[in-house]
């Protein structure tokens, strides 16, 4: 029953990222007070949970991902009394607040790594990783080398990201102690949880084993961009996995996510924990480490098919299911690291149908559902192509690295560094159809451009005054779900499990039992149901339907499914 479960698994969250969502200023910025302006607007949308992406003061090297302070407010976004509000309005209207803790790294302007690196003897100097010489060819994910030289120390310092992010040593148990004493801050506040940053990263291979991919991380990119067969581009997917394999999962993480569990048990209100890791091992037994990791094996694809989402769940839930306590899933189809839902699992002719389908796939699968902001207008990706204009800097230093290294032509340098940075799926939130979408004032030059379509009616104000949106139709299925408690703790019993063009389960639980079936398919479906045994001699009371058809009772032997339909049925 939904009401035994915890509020972080019956709840819908919305990730916000806090610099595109709502300028509250009009500085081309979003901040706090604009999100406090559009709480009634997620209260109405219907989500329950909001993560926050980092809204520490940072100097965004890595847009927030760089924290210089883990107990304050970044300026350009309000103060900490503005955050407080924000965090007692959220609550006032029911809905919770989950943080980022970054735990791997700080920002290198981080008074913790400026006195680290200031000489070798130091109260903190042990407080980050540092070698006498690059110990091996490790690379960071983000900018080359991962061993970056610092002449105060002449030593150099390890960073899986950018060098602007030094990882800190958690080997060290006064920084264990630092960074537990900015998680109580954040708690005492009354934050409801965390979203933990990169966990994977913490520790590395201890014996600092070599990558053995022959080329470096501009190369391997290069590499990616050009694979075009399917046996190339596995090559190019095993060589990304060789180059980091050891600078992933060393040992420790357990007993770290134990430790951190144990600070929010002494909190009431049971706050939470969710790994930005696919990593089913680190929910421990169930209750002394993470409550949730994401599935990402899920959206990692190219295409979202019904075999591919079958064959997800399959392996997914059948490994939470063997847990001592079971675990308990977690969808996402997207976030501010991925090009946005729309448009990548779009098909290019009917995006608008998929976006549809994929929103009702995350909210009748079983677990909780990750949305992200902008997603419910149909948000697409914008590929800059004016290099000056990107703000990610992995990109900037990709585009570099294509002209100066590699010797590709800069127009197609820049389409590539347009295409592979995250700018794209950042653009501000689009409000509506007034210059700048709504986002700032229209003689304000906004951080990322604003995606130019909010004009074409990928807008919350006009949609919601459209009853066909994309929005309107967000709203309704939120609503539903809701209200349809096998939705939300229900088994999941898949049904047709060879369908190419459909995927159809059922969500059963004591009271209910609810049909679901997503037409992938451009084509008009005659499906028959009554076979199994859970619908033979059963009727179909229709719950919600994409497409125009009378709200009548349906005949399992005969279900009629129009191209792109969700058809939700209770089986009566
Ligand atoms: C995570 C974040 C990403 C960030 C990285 C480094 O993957 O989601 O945005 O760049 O960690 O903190």
């Amino acid at each position: 029953m939904t009401s035994s479960l915890k509020w972080w698994q019956t709840a819908v969250f919305y990730q916000i990222y806090p610099r595109s969502f709502a300028d509250g200023n009009g500085d081309g910025v979003g901040d706090v007070k604009g999100i406090l302006e559009k709480l009634d607007y997620l209260k109405d949308l219907g989500i329950d949970a909001l993560w926050l992406s980092p809204h520490f003061p940072s100097p965004n090297r890595d847009w927030g991902y760089d924290i210089s302070d883990y107990q304050n407010v970044a300026p350009e976004y309000g103060t900490l009394d503005d955050f407080k509000t924000f965090l007692s309005e959220s609550h006032r209207r029911g809905i919770r607040v989950i943080l980022d803790l970054v735990l791997n790294h700080t920002s290198d302007q981080h008074p913790w790594f400026l006195e680290s690196r200031s000489s070798r003897d130091n109260p903190k100097a042990d407080w980050y990783v540092w070698k006498d010489s690059a110990p091996n060819n490790w690379q960071s994910c983000f900018d080359g080398d991962a061993w970056t030289y610092a002449p105060e120390r002449g030593q150099y310092y390890y960073h899986y990201f950018m060098k602007q992010q030094p990882d800190l040593n958690w080997r060290n148990p006064q920084v264990k102690q630092a960074m537990w004493d900015a998680a109580r801050f954040w708690l005492d506040l009354g934050a409801d949880g965390f979203r933990l940053d990169a966990i994977g990263t913490i520790y590395e291979d201890p014996n600092l084993t070599p990558h053995n991919v022959p080329m470096n991380l501009a190369e391997l990119r290069r590499a990616a961009d050009l694979a075009q067969t399917p046996a190339e581009k596995k090559k190019i997917e095993k060589y990304w996995h060789d180059m980091f394999k050891n600078q992933w999962g060393g040992p420790g993480l357990h007993d770290l996510m134990k430790e951190l569990r144990a600070i929010l048990k002494e909190y009431d209100g049971d706050r939470m924990l969710v790994g930005e890791d696919d990593n089913i091992d680190y929910l421990g037994n169930g209750n002394d480490e993470l409550q949730m990791v994401f599935n990402f094996p899920l959206m990692r694809t190219e295409r979202l098919t019904p075999d591919h989402i079958r064959r997800n769940q399959k392996e997914r839930l059948t490994r939470l299911d063997a847990l001592p306590i079971k675990g308990w899933p977690c969808n996402t189809l997207g976030n501010h690291d991925c090009s946005r839902v729309h448009t990548r699992f779009g098909n290019k002719v009917h995006d608008a149908e998929l976006a549809r389908v994929n929103l009702a796939l995350m909210l009748t699968l079983r677990g909780t559902p990750f949305l992200y902001n902008g997603e419910e207008i149909g948000m697409t990706d914008l590929i800059i192509t004016d290099p000056a204009r990107l703000r990610d800097t992995m990109a900037t230093w990709y585009y570099d690295r294509l002209v100066h290294e590699l010797n590709v032509d800069p127009a197609e340098a820049a389409l590539r560094a347009g295409e592979m940075t995250r700018d794209k799926n950042r653009t501000p939130m689009q409000w509506s159809n007034q210059p700048n979408g709504g986002f700032s004032p229209a003689d304000v030059e906004t951080w990322l451009p604003v995606n130019p379509n909010y004009a074409e009616g990928i807008n919350v104000k006009d949609q919601e005054k459209n009853p066909t949106s994309l929005l309107r139709y967000y709203k309704h299925l939120l609503h539903l779900r809701k209200n349809t408690p096998a939705l939300i703790d229900g088994e999941y019993l898949p049904l047709h499990n060879t369908a190419r063009d459909y995927f159809a389960f059922l969500r059963k639980n004591d009271l209910q039992t609810i049909l679901v079936v997503l037409n992938y398919s451009p084509d008009h479906l005659d499906l028959d149901f009554s076979r199994g045994k859970e619908l033979k001699g059963k009727s179909l009371r229709l719950l919600f339907s994409s497409a125009d058809r009378p709200a009548k009772d349906a005949n399992p032997k005969a279900v009629v499914i129009g191209a792109y339909e969700v058809f939700i049925a209770e089986v009566q």
